[in-house]
């Protein structure tokens, strides 16, 4: 398969950021096949869906070799933690991420903030510990607000911000004690806290060239005013006023460049997307944590302003030549609310029906991405806690808002919840 020839292409996940993948892939000329395992309902109308799970890194291996895919991409991370890229190029398949090696930037907190000390990378003040009574001994001792994360993947339950003392001993003995993580709790992480602005800032990288994405800013918390527990996400904004040019320079220099020259150095170049999440704190951004994929939600509102062809860069990032890629953005915002089950991100039901979409998508600028979605009896119905994305592309932050809010008033299923409240930090910096 040389460049420039026609290709078939498997994304694996079933969220709404993969289905903005596949969406943005869908629109490549170079595209000739677009597969998705498992996919969503969404991603179903424009990808052949697959049922194969993202774990199941075997049967997606036989599949690939059996269709003679041609490039593979990654969306979450739990495969890349588990080494998916290592055993598929083994087998000489062309994969987009990480190895199993770079990806404990994300798979081990302990990794990166080891790696993010070693290179000077500002961070927040912590300590390691592989014994609850030590890591109690040090919270009696700093006070709170403090912060407890465990080592390994944790779905995103696995960071407590305690603002008592009670609270983080609580967070101690639920991962280190009772292992409710299991080995993800073994060691943790007890970090300062930060209070600032947070934002995320993704970069893509081939194992040398570096290419900033457009910045976003994520909502965690479930409730208006970030209220409640933390989520996977409830919305996204781009570009975010909380990033400058003059801080992107900042974090390009200062973080992304130098971690992949240090894993190139070590013999295991970081190839995918690095994603720091940062807060800028009154004395200076600092890192919260690294990603090694695409962030959920921030992709559905990244991708809609990106002019490129997404094949072209996956592929030259993939193939070592992104320096022949130079990324354009729309100059316009882009804001994309997340449509949840009621309860998430605790219990939540499934298999309400789902109406509205139809109408809804034919708002100019405005892409309603899937998540929790599936077909059952040939109606939409919800499936997961994240069930659909709104994302509104408009001039200005307030155009990008009304067209968001506007097309989900038009969309209905039993029990939905949605923050009222997503991109108005960057409202009030730029009314
Ligand atoms: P992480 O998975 O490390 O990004 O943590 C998840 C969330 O916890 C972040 O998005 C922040 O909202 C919060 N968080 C993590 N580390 C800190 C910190 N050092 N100070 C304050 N908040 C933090
Ligand atoms: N939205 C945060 C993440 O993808 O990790």
């Amino acid at each position: 398969m040389g460049r420039g020839q026609a290709m078939k292409v498997l994304v694996i996940g079933n969220g709404g950021r993969e289905h903005a993948i596949c969406w943005k892939l869908s629109q490549s000329p170079k595209l000739t096949k677009l597969y998705a395992a498992p996919g969503n309902a969404g991603i179903g109308e424009i990808a052949q869906n697959v049922d194969i799970a993202a774990k199941d890194r075997e049967r997606l291996l036989q599949f690939c070799k059996k269709e003679a895919i041609d490039l593979v991409i990654v969306g979450p991370e739990a495969p890349l933690v588990d080494g998916i890229v290592d055993r598929f190029e083994k087998e000489g398949i062309k994969i987009f991420g990480p190895s199993q090696y770079a990806a404990q930037l994300e798979g081990s907190k302990v990794f990166s903030k080891q790696l993010m000390k070693q290179l000077s990378i500002p961070t927040g003040e912590f300590e390691v510990f592989d014994s609850p009574e030590k890591a109690m001994d040090y919270v009696a001792k700093k006070g709170v607000p403090i912060v407890v994360k465990v080592d390994g993947l944790a779905g995103g339950k696995g960071v407590v911000v305690a603002t008592s003392k009670p609270k983080a001993m609580e967070a101690i003995h639920r991962d280190m004690v009772k292992k409710v993580f299991g080995k993800a709790g073994e060691r943790v992480v007890i970090e300062e806290c930060l209070q600032g602005e947070e934002a995320s800032v993704i970069a893509i990288t081939d194992g040398e060239t570096v290419r900033l994405l457009a910045s976003s800013q994520d909502h965690k918390r479930i409730f208006d005013g970030d209220h409640g527990p933390n989520t996977g996400g409830m919305g996204a904004y781009s570009p975010t006023p909380a990033v400058t040019e003059e801080l992107d320079r900042q974090i390009v220099d200062e973080v992304f460049v130098p971690v992949v020259k240090n894993f190139k150095a070590q013999g295991h170049p970081f190839k995918g997307f690095l994603y720091a999440g940062i807060m800028v704190t009154p004395q200076g951004y600092r890192v919260l944590e690294f990603n090694v994929r695409l962030g959920d939600p921030e992709t559905q509102a990244i991708l809609p302003r990106l002019k490129n062809d997404l094949l072209e860069v996956l592929l030259a990032a993939t193939e070592g030549r992104l320096s022949e890629i130079k990324l354009e953005w729309e100059d316009v915002y882009c804001v994309c609310v997340v449509i949840a089950s009621h309860g998430y991100p605790e219990e939540y039901e499934t298999g309400k029906k789902i109406s509205g979409i139809a109408s809804a998508r034919e708002n100019p600028g405005v892409h309603i991405f899937h998540a929790g979605t599936k077909m059952e009896d040939n109606q939409l119905v919800t499936a997961g806690g994240r069930v659909l994305n709104v994302s509104g592309c408009g001039h200005g932050i307030f155009e990008a808002l009304s067209k968001t809010y506007h097309a989900i008033d038009q969309i209905f299923f039993e029990k939905m919840v949605y923050r009222k409240d997503i991109g108005q930090k960057a409202a009030k910096v730029l009314k």
